[in-house]
């Protein structure tokens, strides 16, 4: 019954957990059960020891077995909905992007206005900060009127980068230099000019699993090849995934969301951080931060940037006002000592400056204290809407859906039953006034095609409930149908 068939392309200890977890979902092994010793289990399965008990972390991970002191590990009653997120599956190699054109699709959804926003990561809109940015614009213009129309210098209006680094003091402690700090158009020219800093051409860039697709699309653009980490939906990048990665793969440098990620919601613990950033220097791995959601935990405690956590691995930091703040103003911004040169010369040559009149809006808007006033009240209304969202999941979907547990952020990632194609169900939704982000965006290898991501970062309307209501019946009948 149990024999690992060793398929070329998966690894070892993921063919364990298919093993036992079709074992259980076909009756074979019930709840009560004992699983078989390591050694049994590495004896009839024909893998190792330590290969077995990878798997069987993994399996209680998701709460689909138990260890019990002196005894070993058993099978779990697993109630719906209390199915953890399985860890998710990715090619193991580096790949170019195969989705381009659904990308392409998704972007013109997501930006109709007429939709109901469910595809959409913009927090900002859940409660807008437009009264009091309106106020701290006028101050600007009354105070610099003809200035703020003229160009900035190249990394920025000195008066913000000074006020990003007294953020960074008052929300983490930690003391960052402004001279390190250059404004950029939104955190995507953040990323970019970090990654052109850092690689050229043909580079391996490392990613989480899912991803952030805006990532994916800039890697492919200067012709880099992604390659997928596998990432815990509870705990984010897996140190030893990392590891064997950098040890069998010439990756350049990875680009990991690990205060707050998208699509998953997680942040990675602090003592796994500081490993990740052991095993980077280890390597010779440079790491290009995107912390664009890293104030918008739900407890409000804002993790470290990785760059601070100590080492010496070479890291950028890459942040934004657009999850935050305003996303129509185009502000982000990089940290970083060594490249900041390097990042002021492709700066003036990709798009010169950034617009000044946001900067100082901004400046305003932090100096004056409304920003960490905006950020208290956010908090609290994406919690909100995040119960609610899961609510509704709970009430809609079919039992078998299982969800991520978000600690911030704006949007909720979903595994649906695996008959369903959430790229067609994506069309479908669009028909019915509907925006949603298909899976197969968050990966270059396109896997994810049962997956779906879902917003909450909206003013909740009855809009939403319905296409919730819309989305749980479609997701059932198709369900039902593909039996
Ligand atoms: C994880 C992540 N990084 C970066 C960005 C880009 O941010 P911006 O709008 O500031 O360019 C986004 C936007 O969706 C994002 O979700």
């Amino acid at each position: 019954m149990l024999q690992v068939s060793k398929q070329e392309g998966t690894y070892l200890y993921r063919q364990v957990i298919d093993l036992i977890a079709e074992n259980i979902d076909a009756g074979a092994l019930r709840p009560g059960d004992r699983l078989p010793s390591l050694r049994k289990m590495s004896q009839t399965a024909g893998v190792s020891i330590p290969t077995v008990r990878q798997a069987y972390i993994e399996l209680e991970r998701q709460r689909r077995v138990e260890s019990r002191p002196q005894s070993g590990f058993y099978v779990r009653h697993v109630a719906a909905n209390d199915i953890v997120l399985p860890t998710p599956s990715y090619e193991g190699e580096p790949i170019p992007l195969t989705c381009r054109t659904l990308m392409e699709r998704v972007y013109n959804g997501i930006n109709n206005p007429d939709l109901v926003p469910l595809g959409i990561a913009n927090p900002t809109m859940a409660r807008p900060a437009a009264k009091a940015l309106h106020r701290a614009m006028k101050r600007v213009m009354a105070r610099a009127e003809n200035r703020s129309l003229g160009y900035s210098a190249t990394l920025g209006e000195p008066a913000l980068r000074r006020q990003i680094a007294y953020q960074y003091l008052d929300t983490t402690g930690v003391q960052v230099d402004p001279e390190h700090i250059g404004i950029t158009n939104g955190g995507q020219e953040a990323l970019l000019l970090a990654l052109k800093a850092v690689a050229s051409e043909g580079d391996i860039i490392a990613v989480e699993t899912p991803t952030y697709h805006g990532l994916l699309e800039l890697i492919d653009s200067l012709d880099m090849l992604a390659i997928e980490i596998e990432t815990c939906p509870e705990e984010g990048v897996t140190i030893s995934e990392l590891e064997r990665t950098l040890q069998t793969h010439d990756v350049k440098a990875c680009m990991f969301s690990t205060t707050l990620s998208n699509p998953l919601g997680v942040t990675m613990p602090e003592k796994d951080r500081r490993k990740m950033v052991d095993v980077l220097e280890k390597y010779d791995t440079i790491l290009i931060e995107d912390d664009v959601y890293g104030d918008l935990r739900f407890d409000g405690v804002r993790p470290v940037p990785a760059q601070f956590l100590g080492g010496k691995a070479h890291i950028i930091t890459c942040g934004s006002f657009s999850k935050t703040a305003a996303p129509g103003y185009r502000i982000g911004w990089v940290v970083t000592d060594e490249y900041i040169e390097r990042i002021s010369q492709l700066k003036r040559a990709f798009s010169c400056t950034s617009g000044l009149l946001q900067q100082l809006t901004l400046a305003d808007f932090l100096a004056s204290g409304d920003y960490t006033r905006h950020l208290k009240a956010l908090r609290p209304v994406l919690k909100r809407n995040a119960d609610r969202l899961a609510a509704l999941v709970a009430e809609h979907f079919p039992p078998q859906t299982r969800t991520s547990k978000p600690v911030g952020g704006s949007v909720l990632w979903l595994e649906l039953p695996g008959g369903v194609d959430a790229e067609n169900l994506f069309d479908e939704a669009i028909e019915a006034g509907i925006s949603i982000a298909p899976g197969r965006i968050f990966s270059p290898c396109s896997c994810y095609a049962n997956f779906l991501r879902l917003s909450f970062g909206h003013p909740w309307t009855e809009h939403t409930e319905n296409a919730m209501r819309w989305l749980g019946n479609r997701v059932t009948e198709i369900a039902a149908q593909s039996g």
